[in-house]
């Protein structure tokens, strides 16, 4: 492994290059109406969610979503997503399920200007905070939803240590996220062996995020070319998961595995 291979294999460097990227990126793409930063989801089994208007422009970052939570009951419970981004996720979820309240953090202080300045609704509200220090008191939500962020956080068991401190007993943990699959044992180990959470349901859909991110790949080609200079756009290509790109691939070829996990606090 080559220094830089060596320093980005250390989780503390990962993550304060995710805590650079995503306020970078959320400038350059202000103004367009980005309301998700996911790769997206289509059925196999083709059963899709029905959709306003304003959501069908989002249809396949929407149904990981849908996926992820769209069979939990929502209706009148306390509801923390953990990583909102932009919070395209967070309204639809607000919009469509009714919950009491819904708080979307995000570390990124540029998505949670974003979320508060487009998504206004009764009950639904956004803060800026670390998933590893959640600012929230023990036994203070019903669910705690997290897509597709997992991977940037230094210390995921940490992570997973204060979703278990908020949840209230008998409260459900809606997952998912990818890894490389050397990283995958340890990943579910960490889930499905903490004292405080029972492992419901985990489900591999690299197949079904792959069908989305195929999907999503012409607009997030157009983002990467519009919106970033020239030296990044080979990395934007990867982060966005546009068709060919090393994440494209990785995904295609088994190296990387993308699952979602429904879990309940003990
Ligand atoms: C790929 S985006 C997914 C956003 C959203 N869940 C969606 O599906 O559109 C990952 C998000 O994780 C957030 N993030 C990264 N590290 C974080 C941390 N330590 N605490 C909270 N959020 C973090 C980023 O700012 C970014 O918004």
């Amino acid at each position: 492994m080559g220094l830089l291979g060596e320093a980005l294999s250390r989780p503390g460097v990962r993550g304060a290059l995710w805590r650079a990227w995503y306020p970078f990126f959320s400038r350059r793409i202000a103004g367009r109406g980005v309301d998700f930063l996911n790769y997206a989801f289509d059925p196999l089994d083709g059963v899709r969610p029905s959709l306003d208007d304003q959501d069908e422009a989002w249809r396949h970052n929407v149904q990981l979503y849908a996926h992820v939570a769209g069979s939990a009951a929502l209706r009148g419970r306390r509801v923390l997503e953990v990583s909102c981004g932009h919070g395209g996720g967070a309204s639809w979820i607000a919009r469509t399920f009714s919950p009491e309240a819904y708080v979307g953090l995000d570390l990124n202080p540029e998505a949670v200007r974003h979320c508060g300045s487009r998504h206004r609704l009764p009950g639904l509200s956004f803060v800026q905070g670390d998933a590893q220090d959640l600012p929230f008191a023990d036994a203070s939500f019903d669910v705690v939803l997290n897509v597709e962020a997992s991977h940037c956080y230094p210390d995921f068991p940490g992570f997973v240590d204060q979703v278990a401190r908020v949840l209230k007993s008998g409260g459900l943990f809606l997952h998912a996220d990818l890894r490389h699959a050397g990283g995958v044992p340890e990943w579910v180990g960490t889930i499905s062996r903490h004292p405080r959470l029972r492992l419901e349901a985990m489900r591999l859909i690299t197949p079904e995020v792959l069908r989305g991110m195929e999907a999503v790949s012409d607009r997030h080609a157009a983002l990467v070319r519009e919106c970033l200079p020239w030296p990044l756009k080979g990395l934007g290509r990867d982060f966005a998961g546009v068709r060919g790109s090393l994440t494209h691939r990785a995904l295609a070829a088994g190296d990387l595995d993308y699952r979602s996990f429904r879990l309940v606090r003990s």
